[in-house]
């Protein structure tokens, strides 16, 4: 099989197996080609695509922007606190005035749950979601995916340990749904208070003490506290967080096995994860990011494929 499924990317939820494993092996390709001296292809070259950025980004919006031009594409950059948004136009109205102006892809970044999904039945462009508020980060799970198949060849019963404030993380439920599908065994790890209560039922364990959780694992996925996303206190305080849940040298010694160390970004340092273990040896955090370039031309070539479906 050499097509998607589907001709949006809205979560991972809707992606099969085979679209999965077709993303990740077209994704190495796309890896050899930006390790190239000449790192562009013309995939790409009748496309015009629009990044609509309506919440803050650094990594997914120039990791797209990036791998649009990689293929040849026609890049429109869109961010919402200099737009007519700020005049009061409503999101669909954003939509059709891009897309009257031609455009056949739209990748969005939105802080509410369901925006893609709300696009994607409103205008007529193929939808990738950038990050929906709380729900779906699917090609930040492909790339986490991606970096972890390099690793170990496999995802098939690899551990990883989600680390963090699950219950605000559309990066760990995009992860939990891809890992599952793909045969990797998943805990999440965290204070009771950020984790939902029927996470269970996505077929993960709950860790709530990190030690055991890293004992445990090939794989910690390090997540950020997510505070402008909590409008409640889930923990007394950073500094009683840091202390049971910060991934640092002193935890990782007692464990006395090595484990790969992930995280999504943005860092936190000194909160989550210590400088000395996010710089380190056994982290892969900057490939991570070298992956997501590779990842996304594989999501936009593939859809590119569905547009006349
Ligand atoms: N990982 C991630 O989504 O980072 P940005 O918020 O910087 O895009």
């Amino acid at each position: 099989m050499s097509r998607l499924s589907t001709r949006h990317l809205l979560g991972i939820k809707d992606l099969t197996k085979q679209d999965i494993e077709l993303i990740l092996h077209t994704a190495q390709s796309f890896k050899e080609v930006i390790n190239r001296p000449i790192k562009k292809v013309p995939s790409l070259r009748d496309i015009t695509i629009a990044n609509l950025f309506f919440e803050n980004s650094t990594r997914t919006r120039i990791s797209f922007e990036l791998a649009q031009k990689r293929l040849g594409a026609d890049v429109i950059n869109f961010s919402a606190s200099t737009s007519s948004v700020k005049k009061g136009e409503t999101l669909i109205d954003t939509a059709n005035n891009i897309l009257a102006m031609k455009v056949d892809m739209i990748v969005m970044r939105h802080s509410s749950p369901g925006a893609c999904v709300f696009l994607s039945k409103k205008v007529n462009a193929q939808i990738i979601n950038a990050g929906d508020g709380t729900h779906e980060h699917p090609t930040q799970a492909l790339l986490d995916a991606f970096s972890i198949y390099q690793k170990f060849g496999t995802l098939k019963n690899v551990k990883v340990a989600i680390v963090g404030d699950i219950l605000h993380s559309r990066v760990a439920l995009s992860n939990i749904l891809l890992l599952n599908t793909m045969g990797a065994k998943v805990k999440v790890c965290g204070p009771s208070t950020l984790i939902p209560k029927h996470i269970s039922s996505l077929g993960v364990e709950v860790e709530t003490n990190l030690e055991k959780a890293l004992e445990w694992c090939d794989v910690a996925n390090m997540l950020r506290i997510q505070s402008e996303r909590q409008d409640t206190k889930y923990f007394p305080s950073l500094r009683e967080y840091t202390l049971m849940y910060q991934l640092n040298k002193n935890v990782l010694d007692k464990i006395k096995r090595n484990i790969v160390i992930m995280h999504p970004g943005p860092i936190n340092r000194g909160v989550e994860i210590t400088s000395d273990v996010a710089d380190g040896k056994h982290s892969i955090i900057l490939e991570q990011v070298e992956n997501g370039v590779a990842v996304r031309m594989a999501v936009m070539y593939l859809l590119a494929g569905k547009q006349e479906d």
